[in-house]
């Protein structure tokens, strides 16, 4: 095969494109991955996932310092300090390190990173970087990036997107984020953790949209207590800049007085849009949907032959996980395997404290299929959470009346990103909520409140 020839090029170097990369070369197949960024790892490891939970994390030790939460169980510090620059630093080294990590995992497994933008010249020519690379299979995983705000420009100082967001050189006195979902809600507690004070603007009723209603209605209420001003059901209608920060107008999202806030840095966070610009779709005769995706079937397939999609590209949840299993399971179907993805079966975790975090069906979603049965648990009845006086949050688990069988698991709980995973699995193997209930929890563990939700859902809870 001439060194412009592969079997498999996968277009886009994310959790789902190198994912599929390397899986695809495992497999004994020619690979290359198109990527044009400088680093690899896509949206996740250079501006997302992992930039974010490293500020995260820092900033949950420092507020923890700072706030006496440390000096409530007998750890006293004296002249706490915020030292940002060392903050970014640690961040900028989680990247770098995990980034580097692909290049190696690239070499090691011999994919090719063909370096620049591709492009479709046919169905199976791709022009990167003036060459023309040839694939038996290519594989679309180009991932998303911000949507941005008709009338509030980006300028990544005052006004800024998740990327601009994670970089901001000092602490700014307001922060005002448009857009109360998962971004929007995590650097905001970043920032608010390191001092600011933090408005979100929502333009819905409630924050969260597509959790469960009583999860969101939870969730606002603790991030009010937590120092967030909530201003839901509102929409920005314009945004000016003035001396040194930016004025908002805003109003009721049905119309009506406008109002004015000040801001220090706005956090445009409304949503993610699918990369498809420049790919020049039209030579391979891709075509895309309403909302700019590129539809594929059960096993990735866009309509054109030997051309895939996977990830943030295509429809579904736009989460790193999803697109890596996307990765694998597109390659093994290359490689001649099955390769598949329960996409019912997906957990999603927000990265706040606590943590929120889901499977399945919302308790909504499932009651208008049919009839449910509801198990809860507070987390203030768990003997771990009361133990480390972290008591926010509860456990829910829905289940089909009928069956029993789990459609659905809700958390809120400091740890709720680690418990959702067994969640995940019970449902991955159809269990009922009496196969969790009948599980042995270790205790004193966090996890122990999942096992009584599954137990409410009968209606016999020990602790409660
Ligand atoms: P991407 O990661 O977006 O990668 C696509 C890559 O393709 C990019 O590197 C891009 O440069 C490249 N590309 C695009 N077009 C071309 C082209 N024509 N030629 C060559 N290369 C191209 N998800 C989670 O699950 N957990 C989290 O904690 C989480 N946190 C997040 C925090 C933030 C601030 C953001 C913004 C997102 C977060 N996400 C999180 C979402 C997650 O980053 C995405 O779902 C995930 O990165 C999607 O992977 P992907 O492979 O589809 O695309
Ligand atoms: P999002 O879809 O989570 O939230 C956007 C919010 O903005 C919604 O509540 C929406 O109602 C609101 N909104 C939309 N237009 C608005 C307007 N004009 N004015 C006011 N509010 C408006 O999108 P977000 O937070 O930008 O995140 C993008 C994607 O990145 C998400 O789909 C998410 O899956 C992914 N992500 C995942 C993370 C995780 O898994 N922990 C962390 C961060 C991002």
């Amino acid at each position: 095969m001439a060194e412009t020839e592969f079997d498999v090029i996968v277009i886009g170097a994310g959790p789902g494109g190198y994912v599929a990369a390397i899986r695809a070369a495992q497999l004994g197949l020619k690979t290359a991955c198109a990527e044009s960024r400088e680093t690899l790892g896509g949206t996740c490891l250079n501006v997302g996932c992992i930039p974010s939970k490293a500020l995260l994390h820092a900033s949950e030790l420092f507020e923890e310092a700072a706030h006496g939460t440390l000096a409530k169980w007998g750890v006293k510090a004296s002249g706490v300090e915020l030292d940002l620059d060392a903050m970014h630093g640690g961040r900028r080294e989680a990247v770098d390190g995990l980034t580097k990590g692909i290049e190696f995992l690239f070499k090691k497994n011999k994919v090719t990173w063909l370096k620049g933008r591709a492009s479709f010249q046919d169905k199976g020519t791709l022009e990167v970087g003036g060459t023309a690379y040839k694939a038996k299979h290519i594989v679309i995983a180009t991932g998303s990036s911000v949507t941005p705000l008709p009338g509030v420009e980006i300028d990544q100082e005052r006004i800024v997107d998740s990327t601009g967001a994670l970089e901001l050189s000092k602490v700014p006195g307001h922060l005002v984020v448009i857009g109360g979902g998962v971004i929007g809600l995590e650097l905001g507690s970043v920032w608010r953790r390191l001092g600011a004070k933090v408005t979100v603007v929502e333009y819905l009723d409630q924050i969260l949209p597509g959790m469960d209603g009583e999860v969101r209605k939870e969730a606002a209420k603790i991030f009010k207590k937590q120092g967030f001003e909530l201003r839901t059901s509102t929409k920005v209608t314009k945004a000016e800049k003035t001396g040194d920060g930016v004025t908002l107008t805003v109003e009721p999202a049905k119309g009506g007085e406008a109002q004015t806030i000040e801001a220090d840095v706005v956090l445009v966070a409304i949503g993610r849009r699918p990369n498809t610009e420049g790919l020049n779709l039209e030579a391979a005769g891709v075509k895309l949907n309403q909302r700019g995706q590129i539809e594929v079937d059960h096993d990735f397939r866009t309509g054109v032959e030997g051309i895939y999609a996977i990830g943030d590209v295509t429809p579904g949840p736009m989460l790193a996980h999803k697109a890596e299993d996307e990765g694998v399971a597109v390659a093994e179907i290359l490689a001649g395997q099955i390769g598949i993805v329960n996409h019912d079966v997906i957990p999603s975790v927000v990265y706040t404290y606590p943590e929120i975090a889901a499977v399945g069906l919302t308790e909504e979603d499932a009651k208008a299929r049919g009839e449910v049965k509801v198990g809860k648990f507070p987390m203030m009845a768990n003997s771990r959470a009361k133990t480390n006086r972290d008591t926010d949050g509860f456990v829910k688990v829905v289940a089909d009346a009928r069956t029993d069988r789990v459609l659905g698991v809700h958390i809120i709980s400091s740890v709720a990103g680690t418990m959702i995973g067994q969640a995940a699995q019970a449902m991955e193997f159809g269990a009922t909520s009496e196969d969790i209930a009948y599980t042995c929890h270790a205790h004193p563990t966090h996890s122990e409140a999942l096992k009584e939700a599954a137990m409410a859902v009968t209606g016999k809870p020990i602790h409660i």
